[in-house]
């Protein structure tokens, strides 16, 4: 029986692990991921390094290590339907990761995965079984070099191969990718060996055991029309979910038993007044109000409120989510700011970000709170009758009523699909959403024209769907060049034409206009045709390739469809890449004098200045400067 291990110090161990092997230790990044507004939130650890494994954003590392904040709820990685119900299942997780960019790959990744669950934690090597990519198509071959090296350290018997479901990895539709390799862990003393039954084993929700760490080999770009293109360099992403391996290492056989989990879920019982010990089954609500109020908690400490619209819209359906289960269980009164407020305390010191947001955190929970509890009672009485009503033998609750519980009563569609599931009823939430399109046709378009970020926030959410991998940047090569005008948004609101004295947003088939990305400001110019002129003051980069400019039509008319030639203002260019070169020059100094540990925490590049921003822990003093640079230059 090994000596349990509490889940802040696996967090610790394995900066440091990672540290000790040259890796930069990188901050978590925002829960809104800062170049990519197509994507709702952070899902993995890789998200803020994303351009950077696709050879777009060099960074001063080669090699970094972080402890992630993370969310899967909405998008590709949902795990939305799961939480409270499984023993395994978050929206808001901590994932830990060591990523190279270029630099080690597998050899490597195996080995130190390897090496710190079973040396470091001092997990039985006899519970670990690991899988690898058994190939699909031509373009993906089977892993066999992932399996040799794997033999090294585990038996054959207990390396599975799984096809691309459970062994390739893709943040999104588009974007980085590659072949992975699991490690899982058995639930008992030794895992038995494959026994090559389809369906059985470390995958395919086989409850004996539980995936652990995710190793990816990046090694692709995967594009919207399905072609994998080789990365301009093999890289590595990882990932492991820290309550996973609390589960483990705390010996509580459940994330949910975990320190991380159990002071929330406590609170929550002691405010409903339900015994202390196990409840079985009737611990799910609780264990949702906990997971949810993690996730409320840190969404709002990163500037996410709760509103009518995607990502807004994902954090309201969480909080009503954990309100309605409250009120399943008897919690009459406010109480979800009170579980909230806990989750600031225990995780507070490792995320300072919620300690400076309480107040905030506090105000926006009770707000929501407050305003949901006044239709939540009649609109659960409003469910009720109609449940009661339903003709016998209908097994379906009816969409009319499913639609008048969100418009009017504020219930979310996927909250009224529980209530319909715990009656054994069936709701076709796709549907709900159809009937409530219909009804709000007016409402929405007049929604949509009130322009301001969330409108645009939509509006890049369609382009993406759209064009993304329909379009090049030249910018790297020229400053001038010529490419069709793919879409426009006149005050974000989608157009096909842009009329003089329009502010405008367009995307082209072809850019020299690079997009605000890692803190570098945009490219600024013009765009001309016959007749026409358009000043450009900004160009945003919300997925890798599309590049969005923001102007003024100040002579003639902008059209989808139009060819125009884009000249980017060059003065300016080359001054945002004289200060670009200044930041890895900045940073390598403060790496010789101060030493390895810093590392970029974010930075801004304009052309009239930049800004660094690093941790270090101390303050830096003239004379301690002056004597560490004189050393190091030795
Ligand atoms: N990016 C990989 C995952 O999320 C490690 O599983």
């Amino acid at each position: 029986m090994q000596r349990p291990i509490r889940a802040h110090e696996i967090r610790s161990r394995f900066l440091n692990y990672f540290a000790a092997r040259d890796h930069a230790v990188v901050p978590s990044s925002s829960l809104v991921p800062a170049n990519d507004p197509t994507l709702l939130f952070t899902n993995a650890g890789m998200v803020q390094f994303k351009d950077t494994f696709l050879g777009r954003d060099p960074r001063p590392y080669k090699r970094a290590v972080t402890v992630q904040r993370c969310l899967r709820a909405g998008g590709k990685h949902n795990d939305l339907d799961n939480v409270g119900f499984t023993e395994r299942h978050h929206t808001l997780f901590e994932m830990l990761g060591n990523f190279s960019f270029g630099d080690y790959f597998k050899p490597d990744a195996i080995r130190w995965g390897w090496e710190f669950l079973t040396e470091d934690l001092g997990i039985a090597a006899d519970r670990l079984v690991v899988s690898v990519f058994s190939g699909e198509g031509e373009s993906a071959p089977a892993d066999d070099e992932a399996y040799e090296l794997w033999t090294a350290y585990v038996p054959k018997d207990r390396i599975y191969r799984f096809p691309a479901k459970e062994n390739f990895w893709a943040m999104g539709p588009t974007g980085p990718c590659g072949p992975c390799s699991e490690i899982h862990i058995f639930h008992g003393d030794k895992a038995p060996p494959d026994a090559g039954v389809a369906g059985r084993g470390p995958a395919y929700e086989d409850t004996r055991y539980t995936e652990l760490w995710n190793l990816v080999f990046m090694q692709y770009e995967k594009f919207d029309d399905g072609r994998l293109v080789p990365l301009p360099k093999p890289s590595i992403d990882t990932g492991a979910g820290l309550e996973r391996l609390a589960s483990v290492l705390e010996g509580v056989g459940s994330n949910y038993r975990t320190s991380l989990l159990t002071p929330l879920i406590d609170l929550a019982k002691r405010l409903a007044g339900a015994p202390a010990h196990d409840l079985g089954a009737g611990e799910a609500p609780f264990r949702v109000i906990a997971d949810h109020a993690r996730a409320t908690a840190f969404l709002i400490a990163d500037g996410v409120f709760p509103d009518r619209d995607t990502r807004p819209y994902v954090l309201r359906r969480i909080m009503r989510r954990a309100i309605r289960f409250g009120e399943k269980v008897g919690l009459e009164n406010l109480f979800f700011h009170e579980v909230c407020k806990k989750v600031v305390e225990e995780f507070g010191e490792a995320y300072p970000n919620l300690v400076e947001r309480a107040a905030t955190i506090d105000e926006v929970v009770r707000g929501e709170e407050e305003s949901f509890r006044r239709t939540l009672k009649r609109g659960l009485r409003l469910f009720e009758g109609a449940v009661t009503e339903l003709p016998a033998g209908e097994t379906a609750f009816p969409l009319g009523v499913a639609a008048e519980l969100y418009d009017t009563y504020g219930l979310p569609i996927d909250l009224t699909g529980i209530l319909s599931r715990e009656k054994g009823l069936t709701l076709d939430e796709e549907a709900v959403k159809q009937e409530v399109q219909a009804r709000q046709a007016a409402g929405a378009a007049a929604a949509n024209l009130g322009g301001g970020d969330k409108a645009i926030d939509n509006l890049y959410f369609r382009f993406k769907e759209r064009f993304a991998g329909q379009a090049s940047f030249t910018g790297y090569a020229e400053l001038s060049g010529r490419g069709n005008v793919l879409a426009l948004a006149v005050n974000g609101v989608e157009q096909t034409a842009a009329k003089e004295g329009d502010e405008v947003e367009f995307i082209t088939d072809s850019t020299p206009f690079y997009g605000e990305s890692g803190g570098q400001v945009g490219d600024t110019g013009i765009a001309e045709g016959d007749g026409l002129r358009v000043e450009i003051s900004d160009t945003l980069k919300p997925t890798g390739d599309l590049h969005v400019h923001r102007g003024k039509v100040t002579r003639g008319t902008l059209e989808v469809g139009r060819l125009v030639t884009l000249t980017v203002d060059g003065a300016r260019r080359a001054a945002i890449r004289r200060n670009h070169s200044a930041t890895h020059l900045l940073h390598h100094a403060l790496r010789a004098v101060l030493g390895t540990h810093v590392a970029q925490k974010g930075s801004l590049v304009a052309p009239d200045r930049l800004r660094f921003d690093f941790s270090h822990p101390r303050p830096i003093t003239p004379s301690s400067a002056c004597r560490s640079s004189a050393s190091s230059t030795r």
